[in-house]
């Protein structure tokens, strides 16, 4: 129990002392108790009824055994007590101590609170009823058209969707760039990204791994971005895959040794963590796999991880690594959850999710690489 300590000097007189010690003996210690030295009196002081107070010192004071040297005693500790301005009131009584300490704490959980409102994704329209994925698309790897494919899905009935997507939709046929060509790749991009809000679960989570066109100035990133937090989802974090290559060629796009065009270029890709309707994701204890060192080591953004060695012997060109994959699946989900990769390719997220006892769709265009996930989930022995 905490008090506040009030000092009162006294001068060696008995009747004082005996005086003040029949006004203590009306206290419960836990309220207010008294100690008494040969030169002071100290008083302790959690909390007090102070209109009984008043009333116990003015009977006192009253008593005919009572002298005037007792009196002023009374007075003192009364005055000093009554100066006292910083109180709660708590059950008529004012409480010297702690009284703050609520208000204190329910004033942090509404700052908490307030500041994990996201004010852009207020006021969204997410249904919280989630459904389960329907048994024919559970652990699949579909070879179609995602924008086609996924409108089949229910709304609500994935869990984690990590992606990334190509660079190349409506380029195909493009001799030039154009602006057109640039308006067909963000229109067919966040169609698909669309269908990816509408199937993600409540609570659900989407991780977009992309790295900035540098070449044509087009900061990939933001504009993805943008797009989510248009769409009212709740910004997570940044991810910053420091892939460490630096062996990757410097291009000659810019001035040399000159501030006239420097070319600047980063050795790093981004994964944007964006959630949907709510930062918290609920699930069972037992199926959370990710272990303390993990935890520790990967909520520092900053994530250095090689790139995939990998790519010629599955036959594609910009894929992420396993350890990538690992890494988002197990921070962002639970076992059993739903894991879904709508730009699949040699099926790095499916392959890892089912790994890890996730749930797996996943989904590319191209017959060559959605064979390579298959074979690549077959190949191992679970
Ligand atoms: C950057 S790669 C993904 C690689 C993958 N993360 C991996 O590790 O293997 C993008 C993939 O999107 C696929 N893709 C392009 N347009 C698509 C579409 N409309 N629907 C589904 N997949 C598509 C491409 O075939 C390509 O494999």
């Amino acid at each position: 129990m905490n008090y506040k300590k009030i000092e009162i000097p006294i001068s060696a007189n008995c009747e004082e002392v005996e005086t003040v010690k029949i006004l203590s003996k009306k206290y419960k210690p836990e309220d207010i108790y008294f100690e008494f030295f040969d030169d002071k009196i100290n008083i302790h002081l959690n909390q007090l009824d102070f209109v009984s107070f008043k009333n116990d010192i003015e009977k006192l004071k009253s008593q005919k055994e009572v002298k005037n040297g007792n009196q002023n005693l009374l007075d003192l500790i009364f005055d000093k007590i009554n100066s006292i301005k910083s109180y709660g009131i708590k059950n008529k009584k004012r409480v010297y101590v702690g009284y703050n300490d609520e208000k204190k704490v329910s004033e942090r959980k509404k700052k908490e609170e307030k500041r994990i409102t996201a004010f852009y994704s207020l006021n969204h329209n997410f249904s919280k009823h989630n459904n389960n994925l329907p048994q024919e698309f559970e652990n699949q790897i579909l070879c179609g058209d995602s924008l086609e494919l996924l409108q089949k899905l229910p709304d609500n009935c994935i869990d984690l969707i990590l992606t990334s997507p190509p660079y190349n939709f409506g380029l195909e046929y493009a001799e030039t760039q154009d602006d057109f060509m640039w308006k067909r790749y963000f229109d067919k991009l966040f169609a698909i990204f669309e269908q990816c809000v509408r199937v993600l679960k409540y609570s659900g989570r989407i991780i977009i791994n992309i790295q900035p066109l540098y070449s044509d100035y087009i900061p990939t990133h933001h504009l993805i971005s943008n797009f989510f937090i248009q769409k009212k989802l709740i910004w997570k974090t940044e991810i910053l895959w420091e892939k460490n290559n630096y062996s990757a060629k410097l291009s000659s796009w810019g001035s040399w040794k000159s501030p006239s065009s420097p070319y600047l270029k980063g050795t790093w890709e981004y994964l944007e963590v964006f959630c949907k309707g709510t930062l918290k994701k609920e699930g069972k204890k037992e199926d959370i796999d990710i272990t303390e060192e993990e935890f520790k080591e990967w909520v520092n953004a900053k994530w250095s991880i090689a790139p995939e060695r990998n790519m010629q012997k599955f036959g594609h060109p910009a894929m992420f690594p396993e350890e990538l994959a690992k890494r988002v699946i197990k921070l962002f989900s639970y076992q059993n959850d739903v894991v879904l990769d709508p730009f699949n390719g040699a099926g790095t997220t499916t392959y890892v999710a089912k790994i890890l006892n996730r749930k797996y769709l996943g989904i590319d265009i191209s017959e060559e690489y959605c064979k390579t996930a298959i074979q690549r989930i077959n190949s191992q022995l679970f």
